[in-house]
C-alpha cells in the first residue's frame, strides 16, 4: 500500500513512518517542510533512520505551498494520507498564531483538496486531545463538547476536524482524526515536558512547573500510537458520512508532581522544581476514554509510564552521549 506521510521528519511522524516501513507492506512517501521550530539535528538525523530503508522515498515540501504539495501526490498518487505535519505546541501559539494559521489551516486544506482531487482511500490526521478544552468530565469520550478550544493550536485542531467532516460529507473522502493525548517517547520533541525535564534535571538546573505540579496528563507511549495508527489504517469509515474521531491515549493519567518522580528517580538525581502558575492555553487534566479505540482495534494494555520513560532516557542518554 502506498502511504504518504507529512511531517515524517517529526517525533510522531518519524516513528509511523519507521513502524509502517518495518512492516514491508507499505511503500512511504514522507513530506516535510524541515523547518527549524526545534533543533533541526533531530530532524535529520531522523530522516537519516528513515533513508535506510528501500521502501521509502522523502520529498522536502511545505504543506501550505499548493502547488509543490501537489507534485507529490501527482508523482506517488497515495492511496492512504496521514497528516502529521502541523506547527505543534499549545504555548508557543499564543506569540506565534501565524505559523499555526499557515501550516494547521491553510496547509491543512491544501492536503485535504490534493486528497479528494487524488481520490485518496483514506485520509487521517493528527487531531489532539486539546480540542476538548476545560471539560470537567472524565475519561473524556469522544462526542464530548468541542466548541471551546483554550488556545489557538487547539483552535487550528478543531477547525481541521470540521473541515475534514465537510469533506467526508460532501465528496465522501473518508477520514479519520486521531486525538493524540501527550505522546512521548525516544526521539521526541525538545519543547515538550520529558525532553526539557530530563535535560534540566541532568545539570541540576531548576525546572519550571506550571500549575505547581498540579497537572494531570494522559501520557502515551509513541509505540502504542504508531500500533494503533497503523491498525487503523485499515479501518477506513464506510458509513454515508465516512469520518470517524478516535481518542489515541493511554487512559492512565498521572499529575506532572509523580511524573517529574519517575525521571528523577531514574536519573538519580533529585529534581529541583520552580513551582509557576497555571500557564495561559493550558488545559488543567486529560484522561482519554478509549473505548472506541479498543472496540475497533486490538489496543492495550498501554506501555507503563515508567518502562516508557526509562526507554526516553536511555535514547536520551546515548544520544547526547552523556
Ligand atoms: N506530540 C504530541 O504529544 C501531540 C499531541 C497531540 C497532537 N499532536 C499532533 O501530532 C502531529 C505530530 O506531532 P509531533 O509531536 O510529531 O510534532 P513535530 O513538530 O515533531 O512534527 C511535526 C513535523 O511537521 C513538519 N511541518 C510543520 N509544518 C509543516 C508544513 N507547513 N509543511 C510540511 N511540514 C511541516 C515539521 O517540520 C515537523 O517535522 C502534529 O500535528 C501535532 O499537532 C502531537
Amino acid at each position: 500500500m502506498k502511504v504518504l506521510i507529512s511531517g515524517c521528519s517529526g517525533f510522531i511522524g518519524f516513528h509511523l513512518s519507521q513502524r509502517l516501513l518495518k512492516d514491508n507492506k507499505y511503500l512511504v512517501l514522507g513530506i516535510d517542510n524541515m523547518n527549524s521550530y526545534y533543533d533541526l539535528k533531530l530532524k535529520k538525523d531522523r530522516l537519516k533512520v528513515l533513508k535506510k530503508y528501500k521502501k521509502f522515498k522523502f520529498i522536502k515540501c511545505d504543506i501550505s505551498k499548493l502547488a509543490n504539495l501537489e507534485k507529490s501526490f501527482k508523482i506517488f498518487k497515495p492511496q492512504t494520507v496521514i497528516n502529521l505535519a502541523a506547527q505543534a505546541g499549545v504555548r508557543y501559539s499564543i506569540n506565534n498564531p501565524d505559523q499555526y494559521f499557515d501550516s494547521n489551516i491553510l496547509g491543512f486544506y491544501n492536503i485535504l483538496k490534493c486528497s479528494k482531487k487524488y481520490k485518496v482511500g483514506h485520509f487521517l490526521f493528527a487531531s489532539s486531545s486539546s480540542v476538548y478544552g476545560a471539560s470537567n468530565s472524565f475519561p473524556i469520550k469522544e462526542n464530548s463538547n468541542t466548541d471551546r478550544p483554550l488556545s489557538f493550536y487547539a483552535a487550528t485542531k478543531k477547525s481541521n476536524e470540521v473541515m475534514a467532516y465537510s469533506f467526508s460529507n460532501i465528496y465522501k473522502l473518508p477520514a479519520t482524526s486521531l486525538r493524540f493525548f501527550t505522546v512521548y517517547g525516544p526521539f521526541g520533541r525538545p519543547d515538550m515536558s520529558l525532553f526539557l525535564f530530563t535535560n534540566n534535571i541532568l545539570k541540576s538546573k531548576k525546572i519550571n512547573v506550571f500549575n505547581s505540579g498540579n497537572h494531570v496528563r494522559d501520557f502515551t507511549f509513541v509505540d502504542d500510537v504508531t500500533d494503533a495508527v497503523e491498525k487503523l489504517i485499515r479501518k477506513i469509515p464506510d458509513s454515508n458520512i465516512p469520518y470517524k474521531v478516535y481518542n489515541i491515549g493511554s487512559n492512565r493519567p498521572y499529575t506532572l508532581k509523580n511524573y517529574i518522580k519517575i525521571i528523577g528517580n531514574y536519573l538519580g538525581k533529585i529534581p529541583i522544581l520552580n513551582l509557576q502558575s497555571k500557564q495561559l492555553g493550558d488545559v488543567y487534566k486529560t484522561h482519554a476514554d478509549v473505548s472506541r479505540l479498543k472496540k475497533t482495534i486490538k489496543f492495550g494494555p498501554p506501555t507503563d509510564l515508567k518502562k516508557g520513560i526509562k526507554s526516553f532516557i536511555d535514547w536520551y542518554l546515548k544520544y547526547y552521549k552523556k
